[in-house]
């Protein structure tokens, strides 16, 4: 069996899309199909003029001279197509808006009554696939974003040389590009890996499996929000413009700076060594002309109150507290040091409630890269 998958992200290889996609035709190849993948984002797409020159002056053939008559010609040999697109304004993106208007040259003007409704016979016989499957993602986390497209699509396929035989719509999907969370949404993509294997054994999705897809990635709305608007607080910042922080805020009982540890020291042993390491790993170009002081509040093994003072292109850490900081961290020390070892990841561990911040979250957003050991990152 041949399935032909058609792309429509503009992000092409690199979209959330295609991040369900290839898991799905994994599957699916596993159980014996043969697969293609056509990025549109790759393709000379002219869009529709409207002009039904195609139905009238030259039945069967575009005016335009595009990619367009070679892709109709792939879908024709395939036995299945996959439509593969981001949600954009509750429907299919601009490109593949623009791939499904220009079928419109495969079928013939006239109206008939066919099955009980009133559609436009396909020009040849077998020219289109029979089976269709939608595959979508898109970024809120309530499902219902994807009604529109589905009616769409159950619209588009209500004719009887169609048929919508497969859906997989992921809400919140901007998750899937997340590597910190790679583990933490497996079961998702191995649903989608699993989809493809009974698409191919049964031709369609089995209940279970369609189940654990209709699931929203999104466990919990609200924080959801807080981090996704925190992301776009930390993405804005960079902008040149105003600084992110003050961190212009008064010593209070703050130590002199710490000592850093020494050169070629391994990994930290004592919640004092990982701050003191996290302040000798400050990248300066990342930071640029970023001013402000993360409060360390640690509980725990080793409790204490620290800071790491970033301003001036410098970071130094230090023992104590102060007033305002940008961005206060609670944490048991053992959890802080695990991260700071690399033996946990700051974000999954902050997923599961395993320590809390409370001011800025752009900046714990940027720790990675502000604390990345180097001094190339571009701005
Ligand atoms: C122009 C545009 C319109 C969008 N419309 C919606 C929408 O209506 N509902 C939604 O939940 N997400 C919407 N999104 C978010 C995308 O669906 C989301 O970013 C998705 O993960 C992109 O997938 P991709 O990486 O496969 O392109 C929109 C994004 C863009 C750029």
């Amino acid at each position: 069996m041949k399935i032909l998958a058609v792309n429509g992200s503009p992000r092409g290889e690199n979209s959330n899309t295609d991040r369900i996609l290839q898991p799905f035709l994994e599957g699916a190849r596993g159980a014996g199909a043969e697969t293609e993948t056509i990025y549109l984002r790759n393709k000379k797409i002219n869009h529709c003029t409207g002009c039904f020159t195609c139905w009238t002056k030259t039945p069967g053939v575009c005016i335009h001279k595009d990619d367009v008559p070679g892709l109709l010609e792939k879908v024709r040999q395939a036995d299945v197509i996959v439509y593969a697109t981001p949600l954009y304004i509750f429907t299919v993106s601009g490109l593949m808006k623009d791939f499904m208007d220009r079928v419109i040259p495969l079928l013939m003007p006239h109206i008939i009554k066919r099955g009980g409704q009133y559609i436009h016979p396909m020009r040849h016989q077998g020219a289109w696939p029979k089976k269709v499957v939608l595959i979508s993602n898109c970024g809120f986390p309530e499902r219902h974003h994807f009604s529109g497209l589905l009616e769409t699509f159950r619209c588009y396929t209500s004719g009887p040389d169609m048929e919508l035989s497969a859906t997989i719509l992921c809400a919140g999907g901007e998750l899937l590009k997340v590597p910190e969370l790679r583990e933490s949404i497996q079961w998702y993509i191995d649903a989608s890996r699993r989809a493809g294997v009974e698409f191919m054994e049964s031709g369609r999705i089995l209940p279970e499996t369609q189940e654990v897809l209709d699931r929203s990635l999104v466990d919990d709305p609200e924080f959801f929000c807080r981090m996704a608007n925190a992301h776009w607080d930390s993405a804005i910042d960079r902008q040149p413009g105003p600084v992110a922080a003050t961190g212009d805020a008064p010593a209070g009982t703050l130590s002199p700076a710490l000592p850093p540890p020494p050169a070629g020291a391994g990994k930290p042993e004592t919640f004092q060594e990982a701050v003191t390491g996290q302040a000798a790993m400050f990248n300066p170009r990342a930071a640029g002309s970023l001013r402000a002081d993360i409060q360390f509040i640690v509980t725990g093994q080793e409790p204490g109150e620290y800071v790491l003072r970033m301003a001036g292109g410098r970071c130094t850490a230090h023992r104590g507290t102060v007033p305002e900081p940008a961005l206060t961290v609670h944490s048991p020390s053992e959890v802080w040091l695990q991260i700071a070892r690399g033996e946990l990841s700051g974000q999954t561990a902050f997923m599961k409630g395993l320590y809390r911040t409370d001011g800025d979250l752009g900046l714990l957003l940027r720790m990675s890269e502000l604390f990345s050991g180097k001094n190339d990152t571009a701005l």
